[in-house]
């Protein structure tokens, strides 16, 4: 199953009864549950990052709905989902890939961290950094490395 960048926003949009503007500064929608500490820590990293974040607490079921909604497969699913001009955002994926993704405009349905690897932005602790790969979600659902991230990297 494909669909299309304003089908996704469409979809999104009605999951959560809002309207998708493009607005400055670049406003990106939430969905998470209320007791999630570490989509919390993501929504500041993206704050303190140029968006203006909108979090909507949802139920896990609403969650998991929108994510079937969006046909995003579960081995690619992570603790949120975020809407921004018509891509999806799943997971950690830090705000400059966002920025990457908005400035390249690919043909794609979003980007995802699968799961939640340690060190990605709102799941820091310490010094330690998992390795992980910011993924490219296509039309048709395959995936592509977007940008990988290695253990001795610096956060991003
Ligand atoms: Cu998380
Ligand atoms: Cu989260």
């Amino acid at each position: 199953m494909t669909m299309t960048k304003t089908a996704v926003a469409a979809t999104f949009g009605v999951l959560l009864g809002i309207g998708l503007a493009k607005a400055e500064p670049l406003q990106i929608e939430v969905a998470k549950t209320a007791s999630c500490g570490c989509c919390s820590a993501w929504v500041d990293h993206l704050q303190a990052n140029g968006f203006e974040a909108i979090a909507h607490d949802v139920s896990h079921q609403q969650l998991n709905d929108i994510k079937a909604r969006l046909d995003i497969d579960p081995v690619l699913t992570s603790c949120h989902t975020a809407m921004v001009d018509g891509y999806f955002i799943e997971g950690h994926v830090h705000a400059d890939e966002i920025r990457s993704l908005l400035a390249e405009e690919p043909e794609a349905r979003g980007l995802t961290v699968p799961g939640m690897p340690i060190g990605s932005p709102g799941m820091e602790m310490g010094d330690q950094r998992d390795a992980y790969e910011t993924l490219l979600v296509l039309e048709d659902g395959d995936t592509e490395i977007f940008e990988a991230h290695h253990h001795d990297a610096r956060i991003r």
